[in-house]
């Protein structure tokens, strides 16, 4: 479970927690949404619902496998990434967990409870969608209070405010969603889903409606509000920068099933398939003959025909022929003064396009593959197209794909 700075006591932050958690108390049990326990807090440290857990949750629609009996543990507090292409069942696994979509087997857990058949008004789960689709006649005060005002909860306008507060928007309360700009709007979005105080906050491609600047400086904001809040966030996305960015913890999918959890510096460090490394970053991908000999944690293998050091950690047991994988910042092109590195191999620069804070250049190797090679503009020297270059890199900073190419 990943940790979260809980503010000190006395600081603004926390003096607003306690603020939205105290007029939470005060609000009359019979007030509260049904399923609310007594004394629930959006605070860190208390009351925390558990995680959410997906046991072979599976959707079919007639023939077709949306999601394919998918397994997956969400951390309480966590901001947890559902990153994939389209169409691979993404949605359709944030509709089951909201009760908008009937899984066709399988169990959802919140904390110990099984919400797997109650209902969505039941679920102590929000959603913010990618349209944010706020009531255009509401101002953006009764927009953010309109659940609170529906479920006739006492002091609604203040609680509203606070929650407006927290996505910065408080001087916008009096104003129409259409005075806003998009990133506002999809604010005012999300202050209206956190402002429930749900367990768990769904967030399906929130930002894909906004251009690239508003979207990075939202990836941050919305960053800060969980972080904040210390709500569990699943936040779908087929932008794998995004997901980089923000996420705890990200689970790439394909097809209806998960093909890798973890963080996204094992993500990326450490992928388990092509497609995976694919799909986070670019990479070189090279077919490894495996051999023997082994000395200082590496062992000896053949890359068309060419020997290279391999990471012992990394190969997977009995596999006879892998695949090596190196992306394109870990290689280096090798200059007179360079430092000695384990793997060399030698090639002809094909293309070199400098893009200010780095040069990609394109190296055609003997046996007619083209690697890609970044170099950051730190002032060492640059190649020429035609020119002939030797490439090094560090076998730790490889990573080996236990399937064949
Ligand atoms: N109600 C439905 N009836 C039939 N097929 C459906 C239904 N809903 C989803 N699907 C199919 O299930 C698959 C997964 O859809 P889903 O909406 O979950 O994808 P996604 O990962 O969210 O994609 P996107 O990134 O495009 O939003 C798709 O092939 C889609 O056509
Ligand atoms: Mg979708």
């Amino acid at each position: 479970m990943s940790e979260h700075p809980v503010p000190e006591p006395g600081s603004t932050d926390r003096a607003r927690l306690d603020k939205l958690d105290e007029r939470f108390r005060r609000t009359p049990a019979e007030e509260r949404p049904p399923s609310l326990p007594e004394g629930r807090s959006v605070t860190k440290g208390r009351s925390a619902p558990g995680d959410l857990r997906l046991i072979q949750l599976s959707r079919h629609f007639d023939d077709f496998v949306a999601v394919d009996a998918i397994d997956l543990v969400v951390p309480s507090g966590s901001f947890f990434a559902l990153l994939g292409p389209s169409g691979c069942g993404k949605t359709t696994t944030l509709r089951m967990i909201a009760g908008l979509e009937e899984p066709t087997s399988g169990q959802i857990l919140l904390g110990e409870t099984d919400i797997t058949n109650t209902r969505p008004y039941q679920r102590r789960v929000n959603t913010v969608f990618q349209s944010y689709a706020l009531f255009p006649h509401l101002s953006v005060l009764d927009n953010v209070g309109f659940g609170l005002r529906q479920r006739r909860v006492a002091d609604w306008k203040r609680k509203a405010m606070d929650a407006l507060e927290l996505v910065k928007l408080a001087d916008r309360a009096h104003q129409r969603p259409r005075q806003l700009s998009g990133g506002m709007q999809q604010r005012v979005a999300l202050a209206r889903a956190v402002v429930n105080e749900p367990d768990v906050l769904l967030l399906d491609e929130p930002l894909g409606a906004l251009d690239l600047k508003l979207r990075r400086e939202m990836q941050i904001e919305l960053k800060r509000i969980q972080q904040e809040v210390g709500l569990t966030f699943i936040h779908v996305t087929h932008d794998q920068e995004e997901a980089m960015t923000m996420a705890d913890e990200v689970a790439v999918m394909q097809a209806g099933r998960i093909e890798q959890l973890g963080t996204p510096g094992e993500l990326y460090d450490r992928p388990a398939t092509a497609y995976v490394a694919n799909f986070l970053g670019q990479s070189n991908l090279l077919p490894l003959e495996l051999s023997s000999g082994a000395g200082d944690g590496l062992v000896t293998a053949t890359a068309h025909g060419f020997p290279v050091w391999v990471d012992a950690t990394q190969l997977p047991a009995g596999a006879a022929s892998v695949q090596l994988g190196i992306r394109p910042e870990k290689l280096r092109l090798l200059g007179p003064g360079s430092e000695a590195v384990a793997n060399r191999l030698s090639g002809w620069v094909t293309d070199a396009s400098f893009t200010g804070v780095a040069t990609t250049y394109l190296v055609a190797m003997p046996w007619g593959q083209e690697l890609t090679v970044t170099q950051p503009n730190d002032g060492s020297a640059r190649a020429e197209r035609g020119e002939e270059v030797t490439l090094g890199w560090d076998p730790h900073q490889a990573f080996v794909l236990a399937e064949a190419g």
